[in-house]
């Protein structure tokens, strides 16, 4: 049986960490750091994250300020509020929650962000510097940054000779935890679905990470004994499906069978999870030290 990595109580160290520098930064400059989080729509999962962020950003001691607009906003008008964000200088932080409701253009959106307020990590320019490996002059994306600091937990620093393999390939994950690993000298395999023997890639994994949006795909097989799993997937399975009262969320691991081949394994929900938004008040925080340092 493998050892459980305990996702809320890590987060919890980084949120700690996180008031002390807000607090300093406060008591040196008289500077709060600022987070605008921006809803469009009404997305019920997405108001539910986009309350946990503005909750967690005030516990930080920031100034949380939400913008929650409705689905009839048009692009130019949500273009406008991103302006004025950019030139508000109490405003160090801002996210945009995706996705936007149909018909808008979300990257025109993202990449009119300014990079240094942009604590997603998805702006062209934070995710160039990721690519060049420059690691401290960017921002780099919250829930790839919170999966490292396990890795980097379990390992250490330097992943020399150790295989990762990435399932998953989109800009919000995929493509930095694959940056962030390579930059931590592993050998990295990205895969996703048009990828052929996914299983005996995964099973040749050191370090596996799964990022897929499907319930419990990887099984025990594709589990290297030892191997350190890291599950970034989140699916809730509905009640009726499964014959159950109550609906419940499973990750793209399946968990059970995989906790008996692993060295150390994420659970779902309280690994993963936890450490996005701990990791975007980190974000806040460095960006709001930069623009007052
Ligand atoms: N929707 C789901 N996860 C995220 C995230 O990390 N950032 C944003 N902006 N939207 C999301």
């Amino acid at each position: 049986m493998s050892k459980v990595i305990d996702g809320k109580a890590v987060a919890a160290a980084v949120v700690e960490d996180v008031k002390a520098a807000s607090v300093r930064l406060t008591a040196e400059t008289g500077v709060r750091p600022g987070l605008a989080v921006v809803i469009v729509g009404n997305d019920p999962a997405s108001h539910v994250y986009v309350s946990s962020k503005s909750r967690m950003a005030k516990e930080c001691g920031f100034a949380s300020i939400q913008h929650t607009l409705p689905e009839t906003t048009s692009q130019a008008d949500l273009e406008a509020l991103v302006a004025d964000l950019n030139a508000d200088p109490a405003v160090h932080g801002i996210l945009v929650q995706l996705p936007l409701p149909r018909g808008f253009d979300s990257d025109v959106v993202i990449q009119s962000i300014l990079p240094e307020k942009d604590v997603d990590g998805l702006h062209v320019v934070n995710a160039g510097k990721l690519m060049t490996g420059d690691l401290e002059g960017g921002l780099v994306s919250c829930t790839p940054a919170g999966a490292m600091l396990f890795v980097r937990q379990t390992h250490g620093d330097d992943l020399s000779g150790l295989n990762a393999v990435v399932i998953g390939r989109s800009n919000l994950f995929g493509k930095p935890m694959a940056a962030l690993l390579l930059a931590a000298n592993a050998t990295v395999t990205i895969a996703h679905s048009r990828t052929r023997d996914l299983a005996g890639i995964a099973a040749r994994a050191d370090i596996l990470v799964a990022a897929v949006g499907r319930p419990e795909m990887v099984r025990a097989d594709w589990v290297k004994p030892g191997a350190t799993v890291i599950d970034v997937g989140i699916n809730r399975i509905d009640a009726p499906e499964r014959g159950e009262g109550r609906s419940r969320l499973v990750g793209d691991v399946a968990f059970a069978e995989c906790a008996e081949k692993a060295a150390v394994i994420t659970p779902v929900p309280g690994g993963v999870g936890p450490m996005t938004i701990a990791m975007l008040m980190a974000n806040t925080v460095i960006a709001a030290c930069r623009a007052n340092g």
